[in-house]
């Protein structure tokens, strides 16, 4: 397949967002074969059939690297009383928050966890998503977690888009390890980790006063090292608790949420190559006001991804589109950052090297949006221009 007539986000030519204009690209099976400014195509290319875009923007496939989509219930409830004035770590003190959803999860069949999860992934992919993360951590236990990882692993074989998964049982103490959080890694963490080895594609945790420290993670990353699993952890959330410069020190993907992370620990991600994945669907709904730190990021070079955090408590968020906006608004990232941050960079935060930019040997995972400049994708709010979805060279 060829299109032509395309500006093109490439984010791998020179210059702001690696803008080819007047672009062409070609597309053999399931991967990018040549992309490039039209009137440079290729002899063997010239004269097949194209798709005239029309001047339409091309941008990678989007990719939300960090979702909670699989869950059962909801907390509209613990909505209403964080307006009522609760916060967030009193109603997870009080057995809300993650323990409220974990309860309605573990009493949920895997079909209704799918409904429920499809619904979520339809919407983001109707948004040019065709990399999702899923994350298990409702389960607390054993069978709910991997059941959660089932049906996650189940929306990529029912949906053109390529699911990644991520192991976070350390997301929580449940209510039967009650002031037990040691013994409830050892004896469920861990254990499962190894049982559902082959549903894994990461191993996650939640560094905090209300869930876990940083020798507690510590311990299930070391664990994840030895299944030769990659890690990421949600840190320095509501606190610094030293979660970033962890993952950092066992070489993590990702560092994601980071409100409260410090310029130290962004020199120890720029070392260690851990992207900073931004939250601002969870900064918002918690009307959190310690933005993270952006600008050192930007000075030590850590790549910044954006992504939504859908979940049902802290991010009921399930627009990427959304998130970019919020991350340009809320945390003052600029447009091409926030693009990035859905596309290069969210890919390197899930490990995979052969998607997230467009040039020749990538995947052919694309995007065709009705605007004329790359920055319109962060400027509107509730408002989706996507016009073509390609995923592994197939439109869908
Ligand atoms: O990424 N921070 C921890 N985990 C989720 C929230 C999960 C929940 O509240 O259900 C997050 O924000
Ligand atoms: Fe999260």
């Amino acid at each position: 397949m060829l299109y032509t007539h395309a500006r093109l986000a490439t984010f791998a030519a020179p210059g702001r967002y690696g803008l080819v204009e007047d672009g062409a690209l070609a597309v053999e099976g399931e991967r990018i074969a040549w992309a490039g400014p039209l009137a440079e195509l290729p002899q063997a290319w010239r004269g097949q059939e194209a798709e005239d875009l029309g001047g339409r923007l091309v941008t990678p496939g989007l990719i939300d690297c960090h979702t909670h989509i699989v869950f059962g219930g909801h907390r509209a409830d613990e909505f209403e009383m964080r307006l009522e004035g609760a916060s967030y770590e009193e109603i997870a003190r009080a057995g809300g928050g993650i323990g409220s959803t974990v309860r309605a999860t573990r009493l949920a069949s895997e079909d209704v966890l799918l409904e429920g999860a499809l619904t979520r992934a339809d919407a983001l992919i109707g948004e040019g998503v065709t990399t999702l993360e899923i994350k298990s951590g409702y389960g607390l236990e054993a069978e709910t977690e991997l059941r959660m990882l089932r049906v996650a692993r189940r929306i990529g074989e029912l949906r053109p888009v390529t699911v990644r998964t991520s192991y976070l049982a350390a997301h929580a103490v449940p209510p039967e390890y009650s002031g037990r959080a040691d013994a409830y890694i050892d004896e469920i963490v861990i254990p499962v980790m190894h049982e559902g080895r082959g549903l894994i594609d990461a191993v996650d945790g939640f560094c905090e006063g209300i869930a876990f420290d940083t020798a507690q993670i510590g311990r299930v990353f070391d664990a994840a090292a030895s299944l030769g699993l990659p890690v990421k952890l949600h840190a320095e959330q509501l606190s610094h608790m030293g979660g970033a410069a962890l993952a950092a020190r066992h070489g993590a993907l990702s560092a994601d949420h980071l409100e409260h992370a410090s310029a130290e620990d962004a020199a120890a991600m720029a070392a260690a190559g851990t992207v900073a994945v931004m939250l601002p669907g969870a900064y918002y709904t918690l009307r959190d006001t310690q933005a993270p730190p952006v600008q050192a990021f930007r000075d030590a070079g850590v790549p910044m991804a954006v992504a939504t955090d859908c979940n049902p408590g802290s991010s009921p968020l399930a627009s990427l589109l959304t998130a970019m906006n919020m991350a340009c608004t809320l945390f003052r990232l600029t447009p091409e950052e926030a693009l990035a941050g859905v596309t290069v960079h969210a890919a390197k935060a899930l490990g995979l090297a052969d998607r997230g930019t467009l040039a020749a040997g990538q995947r052919a995972d694309l995007a065709v949006w009705d605007v004329e400049t790359p920055a319109e994708l962060a400027y509107r709010i509730g408002w989706n221009p996507l016009h073509a979805r390609i995923h592994g060279g197939t439109k869908c």
